[in-house]
């Protein structure tokens, strides 16, 4: 009787503490959250930076400045690239998709580190 009054109280314990614990894990989630959101920040800089990306030259991107018009407007993109590596793909060397394009080859000839073209991806993705 007393060691299932011992197994109650033990359980009983663990409860508290997976209680306790859970506010901290979804504060933990916010923080991740948070870097994420920063990661789509530096995204976007990296897209709309004249020297990096520089998208807007021939893009239409949403919140960007004077685009041009001489590249299909990026928007709604996990619908029209529903596996996000082919949009990598495209950013990275799009002459693969088109030998003749205007559009810079950022992976190939380096323009956009890996990195940078990965947060560069992300923001296209959310839009
Ligand atoms: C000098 C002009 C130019 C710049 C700068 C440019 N692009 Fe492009 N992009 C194009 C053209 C033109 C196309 C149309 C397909 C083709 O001809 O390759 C295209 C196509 C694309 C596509 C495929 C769109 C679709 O619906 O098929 C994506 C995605 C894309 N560009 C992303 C980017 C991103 C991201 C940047 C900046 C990092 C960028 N482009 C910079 C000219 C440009």
């Amino acid at each position: 009787m007393i060691k299932t009054i011992r197994g109650l109280s033990v359980s009983g314990t663990l409860v508290l503490i997976a209680a306790l614990l859970s506010p901290a894990s979804s504060a933990v989630s916010a923080e991740q959250k948070t870097a994420k959101g920063s990661d789509l920040e530096q995204g976007k800089k990296l897209a709309f930076s004249r020297k990096k990306g520089n998208c807007l030259a021939c893009h239409m991107i949403k919140d960007g400045v004077s685009p041009g018009n001489i590249a299909p407007p990026l928007l709604m993109m996990k619908s029209r690239f529903p596996d996000k590596k082919v949009l990598r793909a495209q950013i990275w060397d799009a002459s693969k998709r088109n030998p003749e394009t205007a559009m810079p080859l950022f992976g190939k000839y380096e323009v956009l580190t890996g990195d940078e073209l990965d947060k560069v991806v992300d923001f296209i993705y959310s839009l």
